[in-house]
């Protein structure tokens, strides 16, 4: 549905040139919600940009709906880019216009009659769940309402691609929830395909399909969600997800220095990685069954769904013998969960004021 090909994108300044995007290469599917988290600065608004052309790229293509965009005049432009709706941060509503001259703006520049608009801003207004407030001004409304309100008015056009930049940061984290789950269903029953601009990685594990990592203007790494939270690779991605997951550990342990090697009286930390069935399995039962000698402490548990497959984190803490400690790694890496030895970590057993 949307093809990014060596998209560059350089903004001459005073100061010199700004690389913001460097030989971006992206594929989003139909009906695809598609997910691009970066630090502030990495690019996101500008690629978010250049895909509706808002931005036009300093070179590379951008082909939407099979037609590629950066060789269209400008009326031609204008047409495609009715298949695209936005939303914002900030929302960017008309605060003169009531909720429903807001969500009939498009379609009034589209040049459509007072009965079309109606037809069209009525089912939208249900869409979003403000049929209640068609009558109202944006003051009137919380924010989560106004975003409902930008997402009925980026769809007016039956728009077939919704991008979204950085949609819920300004929402408190149940009416983004709320909101999420609103775009979510709008993509199931529109067939939609979704673009999501967020520097959070709690909103790529809750709304997205796939995701890239976009880092200093180009793609660190991408793939399902599934995968990248599985199976992290790039530094990057590994620091977005340990926001995700900070203080995992419990305080006793968070500050001790890691060794590789094993030292005496010092606790061995593991991750443990369930994914799917294997999230039900008793893992934790049959080691203490195997290893009766050692002592087996759960630091931080975590089990959600990820694109409807379970998903469970454990961090456990192994007391013993080094050899015991070895044999009960060895036979956890034999079983169909992902092991990461974190190292050995002396336990601070009196806190220290
Ligand atoms: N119009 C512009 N002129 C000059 N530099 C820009 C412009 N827009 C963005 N940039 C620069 O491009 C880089 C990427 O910006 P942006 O795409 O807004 O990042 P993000 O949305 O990820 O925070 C930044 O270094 C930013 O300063
Ligand atoms: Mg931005």
């Amino acid at each position: 549905m949307i093809k990014l090909k060596n998209i560059v994108k350089t903004y001459d300044t005073p100061n010199g040139s700004v690389h913001a995007l460097k030989d971006i290469n992206l594929e989003i599917k139909r009906g695809e919600i598609y997910g691009i988290i970066g630090l502030s600065g990495a690019g996101k608004s500008t690629l978010v940009r250049c895909i509706n052309m808002l931005e036009r790229p300093t070179s590379g293509n951008v082909i939407v709906n099979g037609k590629d965009l950066t060789t269209m005049t400008e009326s031609q432009l204008r047409e495609a880019r009715k298949d695209i709706g936005m939303i914002f941060q900030h929302f960017n509503l008309l605060s003169t216009s009531t909720v429903y001259d807001n969500i009939a703006f498009p379609l009034k520049l589209a040049g459509k009659s007072k009965e079309e608009i109606k037809a069209k801003v009525e089912p939208l207004l249900k869409l979003v769940g403000l049929e209640n407030k068609a009558h109202q001004y944006p003051s009137q409304l919380s924010g989560g309402q106004k975003q409902r309100v930008g997402i009925a008015r980026a769809l007016a056009n039956d728009t077939k691609v919704l991008l979204c930049d950085e949609a819920t940061s300004a929402l408190d984290p149940q009416t983004t929830k709320a909101i999420l789950e609103l775009i979510r269903d709008i993509n199931k029953k529109l067939q939609l395909t979704v673009v999501v601009i967020t520097h959070e990685m709690q909103v790529i594990k809750d709304l997205c399909d796939k995701v890239a990592v976009l880092d200093h203007g180009v793609i660190a790494e991408n793939g399902t969600v599934l995968e990248i939270f599985t199976n992290p690779k790039e530094p990057i991605t590994k620091e977005f997800m340990s926001v995700l997951s900070s203080n995992e550990l419990p305080a006793a342990y968070r500050n001790g220095k890691v060794h590789k090697e094993y030292i005496k009286d010092a606790t061995m930390l593991l991750r443990l990685t369930f994914i799917g069935e294997s999230a039900d399995n008793p893992v934790i039962a049959g080691l203490i069954r195997k290893f009766p000698e050692l002592d087996i402490s759960i630091l931080f548990g975590d089990l959600s769904q990820i694109q409807m497959v379970q998903f469970g984190r454990m961090i456990i803490g192994l007391d013993g013998k080094e050899d015991q400690i070895k044999d009960a790694i060895k036979s956890l890496m034999e079983q169909d969960l992902k092991v990461e030895v974190i190292g050995y970590v002396q336990r601070r057993t009196h806190a220290t004021a």
